[in-house]
């Protein structure tokens, strides 16, 4: 089938996720239709090659065909690719429990994670974490710790209670009714923090903060306030993703989570962008030396292969659900512990922890910061941000103000549609431009990706 007849069908039957309708439809636009991939690559079905620099929506983490993950899900193949996992059990889901428990360990940080639950994807992965919290309490002499935590803009997905967790106006106004209430603190948000006192400078809004950091006391502050009615203090550890790519300041972790512990309270982290390598450590909480009493992993987990998740608990919360059979955690999916899935995330383990592929992903990070510092020379880049292997850039109207572009002239996406041009295909956050490549990129090609996002922000926006 050529790409038209695709784009055709597509146009007639298909409805894409965060997708306006108003672009998606016209005409005038050109989707692209994926036939290939191979390591950073993505290949269109009219033989047009293009980097991957967000890894395919932050879930690539080795490349596209890998030989080792494909050999993985080939093996698995050839015996099975899933069976309930309702009263049965399989090798591939015992043995990834136990390497991933191993993984979150990390040789140094006690996590005291021991029981994993499997599902589908971080929504779910986030919203059976709310679930066993409360559930948990309830059996255990506490039920009226029903009350949730997070900082504004938080995003856990868009399943009912993930989205009650989360804030977008833009979102979920038409949702309120169905949301569950929850609590939020002001985001940690150094570039656009009210209370930073810092003018403007070309580095990392984070580096040159002058506060008090209030962000931190404010959710202290909170955090003792809803003291014994308190579930969970909810987190996704040091970056907010779809908030824009928001980095926290360095301690903003460690600081609530130690609060939350001291109402006793749980800790839940999503850490469905983060883990895996993606700030540097196995768990981004771990470069604060937090631990969390529950954690959800998703997106990496399978490498980017497959819809995998999981959610991993404490022996405590797990040990909640013994006795009468009421006290069953009534929660679970069809496609839980998918025998395909686990058979790759296995294997994807294993290459995050050989020495070489730890290397070559430090190598990519320090390459990343070394070649992110070109982006100081537009003057309308406000921020340029970076946590391990994710590099955010900023874009703004007035550099000295941090005055931002109005949302309607769609700046992010112009630049990001102008950067296929170039062959990178990367999607932004309002006008926060991502690059997030996989570990395999080489060092050529990140190179290539810079350059690419930075002629087209230089074609969009004339400097
Ligand atoms: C931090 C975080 N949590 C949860 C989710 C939801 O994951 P999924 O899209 O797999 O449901 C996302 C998705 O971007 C995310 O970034």
């Amino acid at each position: 089938m050529n790409s038209d007849e695709t784009i055709r069908l597509d146009r007639k039957h298909l409805w894409h996720p965060f997708t306006p309708n108003s672009v998606w439809m016209d005409p005038s636009f050109h989707p692209v239709s994926i036939v290939a991939g191979e390591g950073s690559w993505l290949v269109d079905a009219k033989g047009r090659r293009y980097l991957d620099g967000n890894s395919s929506i932050w879930t690539n983490l080795h490349g596209h065909r890998h030989p080792r993950l494909d050999e993985a899900i080939r093996g698995q193949l050839g015996k099975i690719a899933h069976s309930s996992f309702l009263g049965l059990t399989h090798e591939p889901a015992a043995r990834l429990a136990e390497e991933l428990l191993a993984y979150v360990r990390d040789g140094k940080n006690p996590e005291k994670l021991s029981r994993v639950f499997f599902s589908d994807d971080g929504s779910t992965a986030m919203e059976a974490g709310l679930k066993m919290i409360v559930q948990s309490f309830a059996q255990t002499g506490q039920p009226q710790r029903t009350e949730f935590i997070s900082p504004e803009g938080a995003y856990h997905g868009d399943t009912v209670g993930a989205m009650s967790l989360g804030k977008s106006d833009l979102f979920h106004r038409h949702y309120q009714p169905l949301l569950f209430p929850s609590r939020r603190v002001m985001t940690p948000f150094c570039y656009r923090c009210r209370f930073n006192r810092a003018k403007p400078e070309t580095a990392d809004a984070r580096s040159y903060r002058q506060c008090g950091f209030e962000c931190a006391a404010q959710a202290e502050e909170e955090i003792s306030r809803a003291g014994e009615k308190l579930a969970a203090w909810v987190l996704e550890p040091r970056v907010q993703g779809a908030a824009g790519m928001v980095m926290h300041p360095e301690g903003y972790a460690k600081r609530t989570c130690a609060a939350a512990r001291k109402v006793g309270a749980k800790i839940l982290l999503d850490e469905v962008l983060t883990a895996f390598g993606r700030t540097g450590p196995a768990l981004s909480a771990h470069a604060e030396g937090v631990t969390a009493d529950v954690i959800a992993l998703a997106k990496g987990l399978s490498g980017g292969y497959l819809p995998l998740a999981a959610t991993l608990a404490t022996e405590e919360i797990f040990r909640a659900f013994d006795g009468p059979v009421e006290n069953t955690f009534f929660h679970g999916h069809s496609y839980t512990a998918n025998a395909l899935g686990c058979a790759v995330a296995r294997a994807s383990l294993a290459l995050l922890q050989d020495p070489g592929e730890q290397k070559r992903r430090e190598d990519l990070t320090k390459n990343l910061r070394q070649l992110s510092r070109t982006f100081w020379s537009h003057p309308h880049v406000g921020d340029v941000r970076q946590e391990g292997a994710i590099l955010a850039v900023e874009i703004v109207a007035e550099r000295s103000t941090r005055r931002a572009f109005s949302p309607s002239e769609r700046r992010g996406a112009r630049v990001c549609q102008a950067a296929r041009e170039f062959g990178l295909l990367t999607r932004p956050i309002g006008d926060v431009l991502v690059l997030m490549p996989p570990y395999s990129t080489t060092p050529d090609e990140l190179e290539r990706m810079v350059t690419a996002l930075h002629r087209a922000l230089t074609g969009e926006i004339p400097a």
